[in-house]
């Protein structure tokens, strides 16, 4: 019986519950193909965030303008999502926060969604004390409306003014009361991909910053690839070459593994404080 082999060390899969064959309802379906592989995949990965809480933010932040219209961008959330799925699959326990997306919840990860920056900030601080690692792969935007309409604006003239404040900065807040937490950030660029990375790993107080070049085709925003710039706060640094996403995702996390476990020495001392 099931319980007997869990408790042997065997991952069961349940059936899923429907309708069967024999006209009845409950488990006793097939699961999906996707499912499976999911299992599949989770039982084959390396363990090594067991007893680790991943926090990770995906997708973009919508800032209203009026009820129907908003600030936003092209963030799909597949990024995010695969730095999640694959966490999980590491054996860590994983939050997701997310912004608006078209996509499924990675299995077995806590998912909460957001729209606005705002929403965002409040989301990861409630959640960042459990963390030990943060993953903040959100395209946040950086600025947000000064005044929301509260009905539909109206197209009385030919220009509109919308005057704009810029959101809370979630990484650098994230990073002032870091604790042993290793702060891992994405660097969106489309110029000077090394030099703006390096200046954003030290002024938000990161340990690792993945920048991608956006300004490419087959990376960065809404496509199945991606390229980075891996830099590390030790001053390590690795070109990780045209990856799927979930790819570069793993090669994040094993980076991460690296600074859990070994160099804390190192890390703190090289940190802005
Ligand atoms: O979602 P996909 O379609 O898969 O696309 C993936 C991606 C391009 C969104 C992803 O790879 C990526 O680059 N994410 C970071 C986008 C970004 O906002 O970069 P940035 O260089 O503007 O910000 C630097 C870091 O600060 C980021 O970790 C960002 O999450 C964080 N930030 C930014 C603004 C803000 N107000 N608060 C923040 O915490």
């Amino acid at each position: 019986n099931i319980a007997r082999l869990e408790e042997l060390g065997y991952r069961v899969v349940r059936p899923d519950s429907g309708e069967l064959a024999c006209g009845t309802e409950g488990p006793g379906r097939l699961p999906d193909a996707d499912r499976l592989v999911e299992e599949v995949r989770a039982v084959l990965a390396p363990k090594d965030l067991a007893g680790r809480h991943v926090l990770v933010s995906a997708g973009p932040t919508r800032e209203p303008i009026d009820p129907v219209r908003c600030v936003t961008n092209r963030s799909s959330g597949r990024m995010g999502y695969a730095v999640a799925a694959c966490a999980r699959r590491r054996g860590a326990t994983v939050t997701l926060v997310t912004g608006p997306t078209a996509l499924a919840p990675p299995a077995g990860c806590e998912v909460v969604a957001v729209e606005t920056a705002e929403e965002m900030n409040q989301a990861m601080r409630s959640r960042v004390t459990s963390a030990d690692v943060v993953v903040m792969v959100a395209a946040v935007a950086d600025y947000r409306p000064v005044d929301v309409a509260p009905a539909k604006l109206k197209k009385k003239s030919e220009g509109l003014t919308v005057r704009m404040e810029r959101t809370p900065d979630i990484l650098s807040g994230l990073a002032s009361a870091r604790g042993s937490r290793v702060l891992v950030g994405f660097a969106a660029e489309t110029e000077q991909v090394r030099e703006n990375a390096l200046d954003k790993l030290k002024r938000k107080g990161l340990d690792l910053i993945v920048a991608n070049d956006v300004s490419c085709p087959d990376r960065g925003f809404d496509v199945d690839t991606n390229a980075a710039l891996l830099i590390d706060c030790n001053g390590e640094e690795e070109e990780t070459g045209l990856l799927s996403k979930e790819q570069l995702a793993d090669r994040i996390l094993d980076r991460v593994v690296a600074l859990l476990a070994g160099s804390g020495r190192r890390r703190v001392a090289n940190r802005r404080r």
